[in-house]
């Protein structure tokens, strides 16, 4: 079997190129090793850049999104018992930002996937890339017990954090890499929203997060140990804790329901340099990963797939490989730009083990800088909507 571009991972990432390639015209074989409903039901993140809703729309695949998804136009921080607005719209010439859950967008993509007839292969074993160095580089893969070979004219290693993109250009690439000492526990709840906005929380005993699904559904996150143990936390002790940490004095929580979904995510920032590797080309959590708290991962695996599929299709149409050759650096750039963002909003809001009362009060007075300077808020709301881009098709 042959493909013009072969792809491994049905997440965002490979599903968003799939179909930019296909709007070009230009073939490809997604193969995803989970089952349809195990990636749809997946819970992660919530939060759409702006760049990222406008790309769905262009691409075709916004409809539900325009409808269903929810414009913000600020998010709250709440620190020392007080929320204080931050009008992301108004600061940043009227971005904004998208509640619409990546189950949704994947749901969305899997559909227009199909409706083109282009393949898509779930439940697929032993994926694995050979001769990424050749104009013809090979995936071989199981489906139905059977072994398949499907050679390439390029690999698309949109594969996740835990793939087998990564490892195999091990050798040729550098590795950054720190890890954070907490992690999230976080659920989904039967309750409507209490907050139109995002709520990010600093409280002494931890950060916590006020989100969203829908106008029936709340989503909240609270800092925990990185290898805590969720079966330690029945429903009661988690709301009692979300409550501690999110009641602010004027008497502002989130409404308390059924817990539906509760997991716990460790945190990290990584990043690979180069992303590419002969014909083997990374993207999305594959290349690089970085902890939730600026709602910023499958944002930069649009980015990174929205230049992949404009240097493939530049390739053939013109056989030329000059925006293939520079695509790694121009991902990169946009990378470490939501790596600082992300990184600097991990460490503002979030308490660490060793720290002492001076760090405390020192976490506190920053905030307090931050929401009395329009620089300050300037600065958060332009990275979180999203740093500008040249978005167009
Ligand atoms: P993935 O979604 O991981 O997809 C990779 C796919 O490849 C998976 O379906 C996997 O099953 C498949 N796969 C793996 N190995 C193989 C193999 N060997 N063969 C075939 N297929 C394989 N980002 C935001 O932008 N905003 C947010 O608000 C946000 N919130 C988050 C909250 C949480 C709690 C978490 C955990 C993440 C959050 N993120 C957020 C990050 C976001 O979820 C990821 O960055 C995003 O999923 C990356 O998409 P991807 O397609 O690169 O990788
Ligand atoms: C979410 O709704 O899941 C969410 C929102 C904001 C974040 C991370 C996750 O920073």
């Amino acid at each position: 079997m042959h493909t013009q571009v072969g792809i491994i991972g049905a997440g965002p990432a490979g599903l968003l190129l799939g179909h930019l390639l296909h709007l070009k015209g230009i073939d490809s074989v997604i193969l995803e090793s989970r089952s349809r409903e195990y990636v749809i039901d997946r819970v992660r993140a919530g939060v759409l850049e702006q760049f990222t809703a406008d790309l769905m729309t262009e691409m075709g695949v916004g409809a539900r999104l325009q409808r269903e998804g929810m414009r913000h136009d600020g998010v709250f921080l709440s620190f020392a018992g007080r929320r204080h607005y931050v009008p992301l719209a108004e600061l940043t010439g009227g971005k904004a930002i998208y509640v619409y859950g990546q189950n949704e967008v994947v749901k969305d993509l899997i559909e227009a996937r199909v409706a083109t007839g282009r393949p898509l292969h779930f439940e697929v074993e032993d994926v694995s890339v050979y001769d990424i160095d050749s104009t013809s580089p090979r995936v071989r893969y199981a489906a139905n017990g059977k072994q398949e070979e499907l050679t390439c004219d390029f690999i698309a290693g949109c594969d996740g954090f835990h793939g087998i993109c990564r490892p195999t250009i091990e050798k040729a690439a550098r590795f950054y890499d720190k890890t954070y000492p907490f992690g999230w526990l976080g659920i989904l709840a039967e309750a409507a929203p209490s907050s139109e906005a995002l709520v990010y929380t600093y409280h002494e005993c931890g950060f916590s997060l006020f989100s969203m699904r829908s106008p029936k559904i709340t989503r909240l996150y609270f800092q925990v140990p990185p290898d805590e143990d969720i079966n330690q936390w029945p429903d009661e002790a988690i709301w009692d804790e979300m409550l501690k940490r999110m009641t602010t004095h004027d008497g502002w929580k989130p409404n308390v329901g059924a817990i539906l979904n509760k997991g716990v995510t460790a945190m990290r920032s990584f990043v690979t340099e180069p992303m590419s590797a002969g014909r083997l080309y990374l993207a999305g959590d594959a290349a690089h990963i970085v902890p939730p708290t600026g709602a910023k991962g499958l944002n930069l695996a649009a980015f990174d797939v929205l230049h992949l599929g404009r240097a493939i299709a530049a390739f053939y149409s013109s056989g030329k490989t000059d925006l293939l050759d520079q695509y790694s650096d121009t991902a990169l750039k946009r990378v470490w730009r939501a790596q600082r963002f992300s990184w600097w909003m991990t460490q503002t809001l979030h308490r660490f083990p060793d720290e002492n009362p001076f760090d405390y009060k020192r976490q506190l007075t920053d905030l307090d800088y931050i929401v009395s300077s329009r620089a300050a808020l300037t600065s958060l709301a332009e990275n979180y909507v999203g740093l500008p881009v040249d978005a167009a098709l």
